[in-house]
């Protein structure tokens, strides 16, 4: 492509570059030539005639290049939206998702002053909670100190340092802590599922998606060690694929919670249950 492309050059170049492999050509395009030419969404359509510089045009040549190989837009640019976050991601995590967003606001619901973020990824759950309840204490437990690392820079970053960290596996970093939330988002996807080779997962660390075979043993051994570390009356929250819904809902009943609800995502499908703990702590 020629020095003098203009925006709306390189933006069609861009939608034509990856109809065929990406699953949004126009907002990864959108969101490509903004970052590296510095012009707004509204003035890649108003000002199409304009000429950005040179060394904007080859970024942007080289990101649609990565792009269409099949690189996720977020590990490119380094940064990615969650909620009004803008955390910094890289291939150490999970890139957030919108559906995660059903998850915090369950979260936020409850009162309590202790909250658990089992598997914090990049911390996007636990730095949303903290945000939005500065008076909490907050804990946030991954197994992969990369995770960890990320999570801490982006709490650092984003204003809530005091959220605290912890390597480990789901409770056992905790010893007997009990908290009034736990939120998880965790590994659901079964290691024989197609999903698994596709699109932007391939690219994401495998433990932070594969759970086993048929994708709850993560969710298992999180509700089944729920009890031990919520106060009476405490609430489980956790995201789940949405076929595994009905398997959560009996999970959660056999361990103790009542007032089970599911909620869904935009699409109208089952991705996020929670319960409260009946009677005493055990
Ligand atoms: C689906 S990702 C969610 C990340 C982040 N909470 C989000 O919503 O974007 C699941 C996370 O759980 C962590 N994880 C997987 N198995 C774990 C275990 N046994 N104990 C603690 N964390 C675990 C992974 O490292 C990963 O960061």
């Amino acid at each position: 492509m020629k020095s003098t492309a203009t925006l709306g050059d390189l933006r069609q170049w861009a939608i034509a570059t990856l109809t065929d492999v990406s699953p949004s050509p126009l907002a990864d395009a959108d969101r490509l030539l903004t970052t590296a030419t510095g012009a707004d969404a509204a003035a890649l359509r108003a000002f199409p005639e304009r000429i950005p510089a040179a060394a904007a045009q080859q970024q942007f040549q080289a990101w649609i290049g990565r792009r269409r190989q099949g690189e996720p837009v977020a590990y490119i640019l380094g940064e990615w939206g969650f909620m009004d976050l803008e955390l910094a991601i890289d291939r150490r995590a999970l890139i957030p998702r919108p559906e995660t967003e059903h998850l915090v606001e369950a979260a936020r619901a409850v009162r309590g002053q202790r909250i658990l973020d089992a598997g914090t990824g990049s911390g996007c759950i636990a730095i949303a909670l903290a945000r939005a309840r500065p008076d909490a204490a907050i804990d946030a437990v991954d197994r992969s100190a990369d995770a960890i690392s990320l999570a801490r820079a982006n709490a650092e970053r984003l204003g809530t340092p005091w959220i605290r960290f912890l390597i480990g596996d789901w409770y056992t970093p905790l010893g007997a802590r009990r908290y009034d939330v736990i939120v998880a988002n965790p590994p659901y996807i079964g290691a024989d599922e197609p999903e698994i080779h596709q699109g932007d997962l391939r690219y994401e660390p495998r433990e932070a998606l594969i759970a086993d075979a048929d994708g709850l043993a993560a969710l298992q051994a999180l509700i089944s060690g729920a009890p031990a570390h919520l106060t009476r009356g405490g609430w489980l929250w956790l995201e789940h694929g949405h076929r595994q819904g009905e398997a959560v809902r009996g999970l959660l009943q056999i361990h103790g919670f009542d007032a089970i609800e599911t909620r869904r995502d935009l699409a109208g499908r089952e991705r996020v249950t929670g319960g409260r703990l009946q009677g005493e702590e055990r």
